[in-house]
């Protein structure tokens, strides 16, 4: 069977009365892909989700799923479902109920209901809490009810806006692996909208940079991160040391990647040794000494200052030629230019992204990595 869930917008274009909110929009995506729109406040995400679940009008422009306009379709005819920020689920009702939901209201067969109920609970961890009711669950778990709810009827679209921004930082976290998971398991096209630029880097195959109703930038998040386009997506995603690696040993709390300029500490999220990772560490992160760090083998020298506003960066280039930058308020203090320094961070600073296009054999050819391999 074909893949189901593309999704085709052209010129896409409104206004709230003299607010022009989205401003002519044009974009692509592919069945099963899982892409953010990243922006801050007021942009327009939450917008565009609306006009492409039926729930706003558009002033101009065609929204198409799978080859076939929808705009003339109401939003239970369009085959996407949606997640919100604040779950909604209804208090009197208990989980299984809540997920239900929409089959009954569908009059569908109580067997089918039941299967379908247990598989999309199955999905989001939830066996055995049918019998819960939404009181007695945490944030997270009343978030996976909705999710549940908006996958079972298996629809090839899901669009979520900031389903994660109601929970706790560490939950939050959690849930960005999960709700990834949950698209890969299900296959099906995911549409997200953040403010949180670490969110859509970590979950995203796209990333739509949306400034003003204009889509500023559209591309993979480590097209993204290493070369933005213009000034307002490298400060909305912000100025970053990027490198491609590999993950060595995985520890409790850390675990070490392995690139092209030597190895560093990064924290360990979901990954496998083996791996290959982009790892993205702010400037304002890096930190440095004079003499080795456990865990660490960046070496450099500063080569050079620059001066941005309030901040000073110093750009350290390694032993490869590699340039890492350390920014710091200004007076607060940076490396001397004579003296070589290590650098390191906190690994709970470094952000991990898979990278499925890294290529062992590049890495281990660019570097001597023969002894890290071995060990
Ligand atoms: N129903 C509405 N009526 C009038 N203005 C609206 C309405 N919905 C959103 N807006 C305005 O449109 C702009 C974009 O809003 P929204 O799409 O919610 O942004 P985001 O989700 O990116 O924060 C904002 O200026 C907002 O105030
Ligand atoms: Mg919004």
């Amino acid at each position: 069977m074909e893949k189901r869930g593309a999704i085709e917008i052209k010129n896409l274009d409104k206004h709230f009365g003299e607010n022009h909110v989205v401003n002519g929009i044009s974009l692509s995506v592919k069945p099963g892909e899982f892409l953010s729109f990243l922006g801050p406040s007021g942009c327009g995400k939450t917008t565009i989700l609306r006009m492409i679940a039926g729930f706003e009008t558009l002033d101009s422009g065609d929204i198409s799923i799978d080859g076939e306009s929808v705009i003339q379709l109401p939003p239970h005819k369009r085959h996407v479902n949606t997640v919100f920020q604040n779950y909604a689920l209804f208090p009197h009702l208990n989980v299984f109920d809540n997920v239900a939901y929409g089959l009954r209201a569908k009059k569908k067969k109580k067997e089918e209901i039941e299967q379908a109920v247990k598989k999309a609970l199955d999905m989001v961890q939830l066996t055995g809490f049918e019998k819960r009711m939404p009181a007695q669950m945490s944030g997270g778990q009343r978030q996976r009810v909705s999710i549940a709810r908006a996958i079972v009827n298996e629809p090839p679209v899901l669009l979520l806006d900031e389903p994660l921004t109601a929970l706790d930082m560490k939950l939050r976290k959690e849930m960005r692996y999960e709700l990834r998971n949950i698209q890969q398991k299900l296959g099906i096209t995911f549409i997200y909208v953040t403010h949180d630029q670490e969110e859509a880097m970590v979950m995203s195959d796209r990333i739509a940079v949306l400034n003003g109703g204009n889509i500023e930038q559209i591309g993979k998040p480590e097209e993204i991160y290493k070369h933005p386009k213009s000034a307002f997506v490298s400060d909305f995603i912000g100025e970053t040391n990027a490198f491609d690696g590999m993950v060595k040993d995985i520890k409790k709390d850390s675990m070490t990647v392995v690139c092209e300029s030597g190895h560093f500490l990064a924290k360990t999220d979901y990954f496998a040794e083996g791996e290959f990772v982009n790892v993205s560490i702010r400037p304002h992160k890096v930190q440095w000494s004079f003499e080795e760090v456990e865990g660490f083998q960046l070496k450099g020298m500063v080569k050079d200052y620059i001066f941005t506003g309030s901040f000073v960066s110093a750009v350290v280039e390694l032993v490869n030629g590699r340039e890492i930058r350390i920014a710091r308020l200004a007076g607060e203090g940076l490396p001397d230019m004579d003296k070589p320094v290590y650098l390191f961070w906190n690994p709970e600073d470094a952000v991990v992204m898979k990278n499925p296009a890294g290529n062992v054999h590049d890495i281990i050819e660019e570097i001597d990595l023969g002894e890290w391999i071995k060990k």
